[in-house]
């Protein structure tokens, strides 16, 4: 079915067409074609058509090879690629894998004596025709079943599909503004594209990757029935299991979840299946993570906060906002340029009336004096000057003609396309060359501004053009706007071509078709990929050589990049922050579900453009989105050009709402940064969804208007207009969760799975502490450096044991790790604090100024620090030190005196009584 839009006919998206053939009742599917080869580490297996071709989308492949693996004590791997692979077809069916390495088995031997051990049970049928099954050993559940869809394999369509119980809980699969849990009536693109933040639609990355959570009602002892509604009892007990799955396909996709069935859907590659056992959310993300890459460590500073604009014109308009900023008291980090500073929009280039180099330097001295930092934007596209100007010159340009790293049209001229400076080249991440030209003019640039850190936006990438430009400066894109349009599956060639500008299966992209908006499908990478095959890497492929860019450029210093762009993996190499959200209430909230899922998808460096990208945001959502904000890792206010200025001092509530919020995070930067640690070396998660940290109450399965800081803190933000209280739940009060405001340490008296109503005026966010933990905390100063000078102090929440436990990482805050560290953990019980300080890093010899426990019943006014040969006599520390018997909140200051080689330098132990 055709549309008309503009001179072309525009085509159906196949999931929006009726009249669409389904792939499932023309074709045969695959049979077993030979004998299986067995080991003890897995099978294989080849697979012939079951009957005719059906050429549906493309080309059927007659014969599969089929290779399960089973890699690690709780990963499964299952591939299905052609059997006959060849340096003519290898990079259209496997990602390349210098980007996208291959994951690591745990080896044969080891594999060879824990397979009885393993969870996954793997089986195939070849009744009617092949399908396989994955069933977790202790439930006797199938989690993924093939069975009763066909699988369909073609060299522009790949297609099979998995049962799925009723009501089934899948998180994940992005990148998409979506509520955190998928439901089942949702069809999901992948196809990184320039997209404004559209609702269900596909946007910047890539995530092949979801997280499905089953719910099993216990009865007696051993006996569990899985949970198909989303009906629950709150008498009843439940449990858990996850589980995660992670298609290792960098094609543009499709999956379709259906009542009882989900199918994806590729339009090339293979299929390239890892299964992770689980159980818990936990161990599926860091399974997961074992698989792409832990996410990459972070400097300290850049937990502090930024500030952009799209139109900061000038260093004399960003001196102005640093100013005010301290004015106004609202501590700020970083101030970031965007393309304002080019000179013609041309990367790595400064404009030279308002941003000169010497003008640059002499602000970026002031900046880094007073240990604040900046950032400029670059963007994908590389100016292509004008061949017909003899004076358009562009360094940039002329170096990467000379070493060769643009990416090609198939007659091998440069592919064009168009971004903010006009014909722009593509640097073409897989040329020998690239990396050497990229770090060289990044260190140019570097040379010129001592910049911090680096965004990079446009890394889809985006183009104004659909195909080649064409500009006639090079030669247009062979094939580009002349391909058959094939209507029926009849129609399509039968060889191995393809067509790579109008595949037979329509994607359902925001962006129209694939050649819309991007690199055309058919240029041609050095590796001989053609984009068509790994155009959801190229975001990715920048992200990573601007990584090893920074490292070079800053040796031994951790390199700060925030990308538009991501695949599965991006997180080892920068942070991400959301797109071009818009100026209203609805994307304040859809922050909460996109910050989970990139947890999930390993990019803990995540945040929005907090108070709104597009349109003019209000005084109101403004100071609710600061509040916000200020509880997620990659904390940045930044919007466009044509949108008044949002700079928090503008307004005077929002000005105040900031700067408590600030307080709050600034106090919490020792539990943040820890939990960031913990992020890159275990893959454990910092923002965490209500139904991960709880992940026995099926209530919470949909909870995404709440989230939790680490395990400690849960954030009940307001995210309607004109409210001043706001609804949230309190997890875990069944099973004795206590919870203290953290501002008073007031004890919270809820139900279970009652809906509280908690007060919150403008400036106010309602935080909450866990009962069970200890939370290091450090008085803030202006800037993240001046708060790490400031003594630390602990916040303890007793559980109902009166127990509490938690941790601190230390370093340097910049050098790449392994470098000198500290971890302290703290334990609470019977009325003692036991600190536990390991390691080599001497710094951050602050004392500690004081001790607040919540949840204290009794007190009879005396405590004690006992340290080494400090110890003291159980005193009466009644000087500083206060207890309110009705909150249960017992502060004990003037500690400074017991530490003042530093808090951490050695053990201690803390008693009240
Ligand atoms: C698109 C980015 O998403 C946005 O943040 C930026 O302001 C504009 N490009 C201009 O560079």
């Amino acid at each position: 079915m055709l549309m008309q839009d503009g001179g072309r006919e525009a085509r159906v998206p196949n999931v929006l067409d009726p009249a669409s053939v389904d792939a499932q009742t023309v074709c045969p599917g695959y049979r077993l074609a030979d004998a299986v080869t067995e080991s003890d580490t897995g099978m294989i297996v080849y697979l012939t058509l079951a009957g005719e071709a059906c050429n549906v989308y493309g080309t059927d492949i007659g014969t599969l090879k089929l290779v399960v693996e089973y890699q690690t004590a709780h990963r499964l791997r299952v591939n299905i690629s052609p059997a006959f692979l060849d340096a003519s077809n290898t990079t259209q069916y496997l990602p390349p894998e210098d980007l996208l390495p291959l994951p690591a088995g745990d080896g044969d031997a080891e594999m060879a004596r824990s397979k009885s051990d393993m969870e996954f049970q793997f089986a195939f049928g070849s009744g009617d025709t092949f399908a396989f099954k994955v069933k977790r050993k202790s439930t006797g559940d199938i989690l993924f079943d093939m069975t009763g869809a066909k699988l369909v394999f073609e060299n522009q369509f790949v297609e099979f599909a998995s049962k799925m119980p009723r009501n089934y809980n899948l998180y994940g699969l992005g990148e998409h503004i979506h509520s955190l849990h998928l439901g089942n009536d949702y069809a999901i693109t992948m196809f990184n594209g320039d997209i404004g933040d559209p609702i269900d639609a596909n946007l910047y990355g890539t995530h092949p990757f979801y997280l499905d959570t089953r719910y099993y009602k216990k009865a007696g002892e051993r006996e569990m029935t899985l949970l198909e509604s989303d009906e629950h009892d709150t008498s009843a007990e439940y449990v858990s299991y996850s589980h995660g799955v992670y298609m290792r396909n960098a094609h543009a996709q499709e999956i379709l979840l259906k009542e009882t069935n989900i199918t994806w859907r590729t339009i090339g590659g293979s299929v390239d299946l890892y299964f992770f056992d689980g159980p818990n959310q936990a161990d599926v993300t860091k399974q997961y993570q074992e698989v792409i890459g832990l996410p990459a460590m972070h400097q300290y500073w850049t937990l502090g906060y930024h500030q952009s604009k799209w139109g900061y014109g000038s260093w004399a308009k960003l001196q102005e906002v640093v100013n005010k900023m301290k004015e106004n008291n609202i501590p700020l980090e970083t101030i970031w340029s965007d393309i304002d500073y080019m000179q013609d929009y041309r990367d790595f280039t400064l404009d030279k009336d308002n941003f000169d180099a010497e003008g640059g330097q002499a602000f970026l001295n002031g900046l880094h004096r007073g240990g604040q930092h900046y950032i400029p934007i670059i963007d994908a596209g590389i100016y292509h000057p004008d061949p017909k100007n003899a004076s358009d010159i562009y360094g940039t340009f002329d170096r990467g003609k000379e070493l060769d790293v643009f990416i090609k049209n198939p007659d091998g001229s440069d592919f064009v396309g168009k971004v903010w400076p006009g014909y722009t080249l593509f640097t073409d991440f897989m040329a020998t060359n690239a990396q050497e030209f990229w770090t060289n003019e990044l260190d140019l640039l570097h040379q010129e501004i001592p910049y911090d850190g680096i965004w990079i936006d446009m890394n889809e990438a985006a183009s104004a053009c659909n195909n080649s430009c064409g500009t006639g400066i090079v030669t247009p894109a062979a094939g580009a706007r002349h391909v058959e349009r094939h209507e029926g599956h009849e129609e399509i060639s039968k060889s191995n071509d393809r067509n790579l500008e109008l595949p037979p299966y329509v994607i359902n992209s925001a962006a129209g078709e694939i050649t819309d908006s991007t690199i055309s499908p058919n240029a041609t990478h050095a590796s001989g990929h053609l984009e068509y095959d790994i155009h959801n890497l190229y975001g990715h492929s920048i992200l990573r050589a601007t990584y090893n860019a920074l490292m070079d450029i800053f040796p031994g210093k951790r390199p700060f990049i925030i990308g538009r762009s991501t695949f599965a993996g991006s997180g080892a190499y920068a942070g991400h922050w959301g797109g071009d959200n818009w100026a209203e209430w609805y994307y304040l909230y859809a922050s909460i579900p996109q910050a989970l899922t990139f947890s999930l998808f390993g990019i803990p460096m995540f945040g929005v453009d907090i108070c709104g990208f597009g349109y003019n945001t209000t005084e109101e959502l403004c100071a609710r989105w600061m509040e916000l904000g200020a509880f997620m890792p990659f904390f940045r206010n930044h919007n466009t050009k044509k949108a008044f200025g949002q700079e928090p001092y503008l307004w005077p509530s929002v000005a105040s709402a900031s700067r408590a919020a600030l307080h709050t995070r600034y106090t919490l930067l020792p539990y943040l940064y820890t939990l960031m640690h913990s992020a890159s070396s275990t893959g454990s998660i910092v923002l965490r969804a209500l139904c991960w940290e709880f992940p026995t109450d099926p209530s919470l399965a949909s909870a995404d208007r709440q989230f939790l800081l680490g395990p400690s803190l849960l954030v009940t933000p307001v995210l309607t207009e004109g409210a001043i209280t706001v609804n949230g739940v309190f997890p875990g009060i069944s099973d004795g969760v206590l919870w203290y405001d953290w501002y008073t340490g007031a004890r919270m008296d809820a139900q279970p799975g009652e809906n509280k109503t908690l007060d919150a005026p403008l400036e106010h966010i309602p935080i909450h502490v866990r009962g069970g933990s200890v939370l290091p905390l450090q008085e803030p100063g202006y800037t993240t450096a001046e708060s790490r000078k400031n003594p630390f102090s602990l916040l303890i929440a007793l559980d109902k044991t009166g127990h509490a436990e938690g941790s601190l990482y230390l370093d340097d805050g910049e050098s790449i790790l392994p470098t000198p560290s500290l971890e302290v953990g703290f334990n609470v019980g019977n009325m003692a604090l036991y600190v536990r300080a390991e390691g080599d890093f001497a710094g951050d010899a602050n004392p500690i100024s004081n001790i607040t426990i919540y949840g204290v019943e009794e007190w009879q006014g005396r405590a004690v620090i006992i340290a080494g040969d400090k110890e003291g006599d159980m005193v009466s520390v009644a000087e500083k030190t206060s207890f309110e018997r009705e909150m249960g909140v017992l502060r004990v200051g003037g500690l400074e005196g017991y530490s003042q080689d530093g808090a951490w330098s050695e053990s201690w132990v803390f008693m009240w009584k």
